[in-house]
């Protein structure tokens, strides 16, 4: 499945979300039910037809309907398609980046395949209903080094006492996230030093600041880890930077 923002008509990182949904798809071994531009176009027209122009975008692609069973079926279905979009108010995304949000640490319990973007989501949702139970936004994922993985459903950023950016390199225990992918290019664009690297919680939590990345929250500075402040406990100068930056690269793609 795929999850991707659109505003004023636009779908933000268009490209690099189907390319991710292409490479998950082909790693499930299920077909495309149709061509990715013909699914663009689908998606295009659905907003259309609907008249929402700031949105979720939603795709998911299942292998098709089939008697159960584990193996695959011998003969492959039709895969299923599903499209949605969702109204996103902006105006809420804003006014929680000015807040700021918090997470809560725990085991990382997904699979080893994290890289894929499937439904399978069932420990991701657990988490994150673990972190809003303890009172935070997000978790903050650990694998069994307790180096921070990512979030239930984002990336996690770490600023650290140079001003540079600090996130996990890409690998099976996390998704690659297209929001990353961008931040990257803006913090570089901006030159901002980005290192690819693990971090700890401990790390985490005396980081000067912290923030996470998805499709939908674009940039979201972090205020406090284990409900403990990061750094002054408000949106740090740089992850608010970046949300700028970020937004008007949007503008400038959005803007008629
Ligand atoms: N989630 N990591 C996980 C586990 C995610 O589910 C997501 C996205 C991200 C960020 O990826 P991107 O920048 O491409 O959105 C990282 C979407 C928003 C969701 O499932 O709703």
């Amino acid at each position: 499945y795929e999850v991707c923002a659109v505003k004023a008509g636009v779908m933000l990182d268009e490209a690099g979300h189907f390319a991710r949904l292409e490479r998950s798809l082909a790693a499930l071994d299920i077909a495309q039910p149709v061509s990715m531009p013909a699914l663009k176009l689908i998606g295009r027209h659905l907003l259309r037809l609907n008249r929402i122009s700031d949105a979720i975008l939603y795709i998911q692609i299942s292998r098709g309907v089939a008697p159960r069973d584990h193996p695959f079926p011998v003969v492959a279905p039709a895969p299923a398609l599903i499209v949605t979009a969702k109204r996103l108010d902006w105006q809420k995304q804003d006014a929680q980046a000015e807040k700021g949000v918090g997470l809560i640490s725990m085991p990382d319990e997904r699979w080893a395949r994290c890289d894929i973007k499937s439904t399978a989501l069932l420990a991701n949702v657990l988490a994150k209903q673990k972190a809003r139970d303890a009172g935070g936004y997000e978790a903050m994922l650990t694998d069994e080094a307790g180096l921070v993985t990512e979030g239930s459903s984002s990336t996690i950023f770490m600023v650290d006492g140079d001003g540079g950016l600090v996130t996990r390199p890409l690998g099976p225990e996390i998704l690659p996230g297209i929001t990353r992918e961008t931040v990257i290019d803006v913090a570089r664009a901006e030159n901002i030093a980005v290192t690819e690297r693990a971090f700890s919680v401990d790390e985490a939590k005396a980081a000067r600041e912290m923030f996470i990345t998805s499709a939908s929250g674009f940039v979201l500075p972090v205020v406090e880890i284990d409900h403990q402040p990061v750094g002054n406990g408000v949106p740090g100068s740089l992850a608010t930077r970046l949300r700028r930056a970020y937004i008007a690269r949007v503008d400038a793609v959005t803007r008629p």
